[in-house]
């Protein structure tokens, strides 16, 4: 049984708004994080357990909501049955992420008739979306709170509504609002720091649900990366990774000319080891950013360039906004400024009426580009996107099929590719023991190739020179010289 109070005065989504909003490229205005009175001891003696689900911009709101979490004074457990409060952090970018949720969910009932006091939350792209949340307040009782990806900020005095005044608390606010600075966080990953550079996405590829969950583009102040940056050097961090969804719309909104290069430059000048950046769109690629990362060697020589499809009929109609040929011209530039560069993409099957022709027309560019690595994916339909509304005619069948042969083209390319680093030096930012083998370390190269390495104690958070002695598709095997 849930003891919290429905008082009915929720806030919910509505994509429509997202959908209508006006496209000003003015910049947003920026606030300061305070912390409300009411949530400064709300977590003493409590403990907190986060999941997140999607990209890295949700891992970087999952490690401010751990900031604000600790500066409440709750801290961190990885026990779902132990935790006060429990949030799904969510993405909504297929379905079958979405259906993994509500699985969780809906197996957390049992947890939390043994533990009324429980809080559960739900928030991240999910949470923007209408179908969710009316099937939450239908079907879904022991979720107590629903926040979206605009008011994240605000968690804090919801968190103190739900657990002082018992009141299930549902605001999900369709408008982007303030950029908030100076919010606390607690980082996942000592080797490596996420920054976001923007928020949201003006593209409106016409399957994807992001720029209705994210809403608009609006760009952080350059002077707050910069900073963020030079924090995360001072702690010895050695990687900066830049995250937007479409990195080189950066600065539109603040008037500046060709901001992300500029962006680029400054955060390359910080003296930081590492910098990379996701993701990026052919469509606005400048050359003066080939350039910025030719020029500074802390910019890594990595690039992920999704290209979705190779048919343009289907490129078209995904809105894209390039050709398949214009992709390869800026492969080819790319390739002949910097010869060493590795490229990954992403990759989607079975589009509403995708031929076989055009299907091959994936491969054909697949063999095209040799891609080091790819996210190969089957189209999934979201609702209230326009992609939803076109007759998704191809059966799952030859979605799976398809997927299976891309996938297949995929890995022999990137064995054959990675079979090249055989025997050669590569320097690796150790992240600490592997996954799968804790007497194995991993990390990733400058190249961004996943190396499973052994070597002496101590090596966590430093770059080694790792000789490589093995290669598969998606990895390499070596030993610290
Ligand atoms: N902003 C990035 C990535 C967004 S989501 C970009 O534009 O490239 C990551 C990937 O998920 C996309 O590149 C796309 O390949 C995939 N994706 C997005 N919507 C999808 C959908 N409805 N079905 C299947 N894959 C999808
Ligand atoms: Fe989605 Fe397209 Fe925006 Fe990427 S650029 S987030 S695929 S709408
Ligand atoms: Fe998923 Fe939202 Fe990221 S839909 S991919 S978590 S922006």
């Amino acid at each position: 049984m849930n003891t919290m109070k429905n008082t009915e005065q929720f806030i919910l989504p509505e994509m429509n708004r997202e959908r209508n909003r006006s496209r000003r490229n003015t910049a947003a205005d920026c606030s300061r994080f305070v912390m409300p009175a009411e949530a400064k001891n709300l977590g003493s003696g409590k403990k907190y357990y986060i999941r997140t689900y999607g990209c890295q911009a949700n891992v970087r709101d999952g490690e401010t909501m751990a900031g604000m979490l600790e500066q409440m004074g709750f801290t961190f457990t990885d026990s779902v049955e132990e935790a006060d409060v429990l949030i799904f952090n969510t993405c909504a970018v297929r379905q079958a992420a979405e259906d993994r949720v509500f699985g969780e969910i809906g197996s957390l009932k049992s947890v939390k008739a043994r533990h009324p006091e429980q809080v559960i939350c739900l928030c991240g792209c999910m949470a923007q979306e209408e179908v969710v949340v009316e099937k939450i307040i239908r079907s879904y009782p022991q979720v107590d709170l629903v926040f979206g990806t605009h008011n994240l900020w605000n968690m804090p005095k919801l968190l103190a509504r739900v657990m002082n005044k018992k009141e299930r608390t549902i605001e999900v606010i369709s408008e982007e609002g303030d950029l908030i600075e100076e919010m606390p966080v607690r980082r996942s990953t000592s080797s490596k720091g996420y920054v976001h550079i923007m928020y949201g996405c003006d593209k409106f590829c016409t399957y994807c649900i992001v720029p209705y969950t994210r809403g608009r583009e609006r760009s952080r102040r350059q002077s707050d990366i910069i900073e963020e940056i030079r924090q995360l050097k001072a702690q010895g961090t050695k990687e900066a990774v830049l995250l937007g969804q479409n990195v080189n719309a950066y600065g539109k909104d603040l008037a500046m000319e060709d901001g992300f290069t500029s962006l680029l430059e400054n955060c390359a000048k910080t003296g930081i080891e590492r910098i990379r950046f996701y993701t990026s769109h052919p469509r606005d690629y400048s050359v003066t950013t080939i350039d910025a990362m030719k020029k500074y060697p802390n910019i890594m020589k990595s690039l992920h360039l999704p290209v979705q499809s190779g048919s343009d009929e289907i490129l078209k109609r995904m809105n894209r906004g390039y050709t398949s040929g214009s992709y390869r011209d800026l492969y080819d530039e790319m390739r002949s400024r910097i010869p060493e560069i590795t490229f990954t993409t992403d990759l989607i099957v079975g589009f509403p009426g995708e031929t076989d022709a055009q299907f091959e027309e994936t491969l054909d560019l697949v063999d095209y580009c040799q891609f080091d690595m790819a996210y190969a994916f089957v189209y999934s339909p979201r609702s209230g996107t326009p992609a939803a509304r076109m007759e998704d005619d191809i059966p799952l069948a030859v979605k799976k099929e398809r997927l299976q042969i891309l996938n297949d083209r995929l890995s022999e390319i990137a064995n054959r590719k990675n079979s090249l680093y055989l025997g050669r030096t590569l320097k690796v930012l150790c992240e600490g023991p592997s996954k799968k083998n804790e007497n194995v370390y991993s990390g990733y190269s400058e190249e961004n190739k996943l190396v499973n390495f052994t070597g002496p104690d101590g090596l966590k958070d430093q770059i080694v020179e790792v000789e490589i002695t093995g290669t598969h598709s998606f990895s390499l095997d070596g030993k610290a010289l």
